[in-house]
C-alpha cells in the first residue's frame, strides 16, 4: 500500500492534518522534521545554526531517502522537501503526494507563535519572507499530485477533503 505523503509551505497544517489522517486511515504517521532531529540528536533551529541549511537540507534528503521504501504510512515532509528534484521522484514514486496550500495572511498568523522553531522565517520581517518564499516555491510546489487549500478548511475539513481524494482514486 502507497504512502500519503503531505507537502506544502510551513503553516499549511501538515503535520496536524498528518496526524488526524493517519487516525482516520488506521495508518501510522512519520513526521519527517521529528525523524531528522531524532537522528541528529538536536532540534531543527539547532541543526540549522550548527551545520546551516546545506547541512539540514543533506539530512533531510537522507530522511527522504528512508522514508521513501516505507510502505502504508502517513508521512508529514517539512516545506523545503519539494525544492529538491530527487526528493520529488523519491516521494513519488512511494506515494501520492498531496500538497496543503493556504493565503500568505493565513500562514503568517499560523506561524507567529512559533517562530523560534522555523529559523527560515525567523527574522526581521517573517510577513514579507513568507510572501517572498511563496512566490519562490510555488513552481516546486506544483509538482504535487493534489493540493488542497487549508485556509478556509478546518483539520477535519481538510482531512475530508484527502480521504475524498482518496476514494476517487481508489488509494485509500
Ligand atoms: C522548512 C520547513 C520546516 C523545517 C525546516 C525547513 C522549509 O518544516 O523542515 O525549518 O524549508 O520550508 P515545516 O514545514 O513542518 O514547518
Amino acid at each position: 500500500m502507497k504512502n500519503i505523503v503531505l507537502v506544502g509551505f510551513m503553516g499549511t497544517g501538515k503535520s496536524a492534518v498528518g496526524r488526524l489522517l493517519s487516525r482516520r486511515l488506521k495508518r501510522p504517521f512519520v513526521d519527517l522534521d521529528d525523524r531528522i532531529a531524532r537522528q541528529a540528536g538536536r532540534s531543527i533551529p539547532e541543526i540549522f545554526a550548527a551545520e546551516g541549511e546545506a547541512g539540514f537540507r543533506k539530512r533531510e534528503a537522507e530522511a527522504v531517502e528512508w522514508a521513501a521504501a516505507l510502505k502504508g504510512r502517513v508521512i508529514a515532509a517539512g516545506g523545503g522537501v519539494m525544492l529538491e528534484q530527487a526528493n520529488v521522484e523519491r516521494m513519488r514514486s512511494a506515494g501520492l503526494l498531496v500538497c496543503l496550500s493556504a493565503r500568505p495572511d493565513v500562514i503568517v498568523r499560523r506561524v507567529l507563535a512559533s517562530l523560534s522553531s522555523r529559523p527560515l522565517l525567523n527574522g526581521p520581517d517573517p510577513g514579507a519572507r513568507v510572501e517572498e518564499l511563496l512566490k519562490l516555491r510555488a513552481p516546486f510546489y506544483a509538482k504535487a499530485d493534489v493540493t488542497i487549500d487549508t485556509s478556509d478548511r478546518t483539520i477535519e475539513g481538510v482531512v475530508g477533503e484527502i480521504q475524498k481524494e482518496l476514494r476517487s482514486r481508489n488509494a485509500e
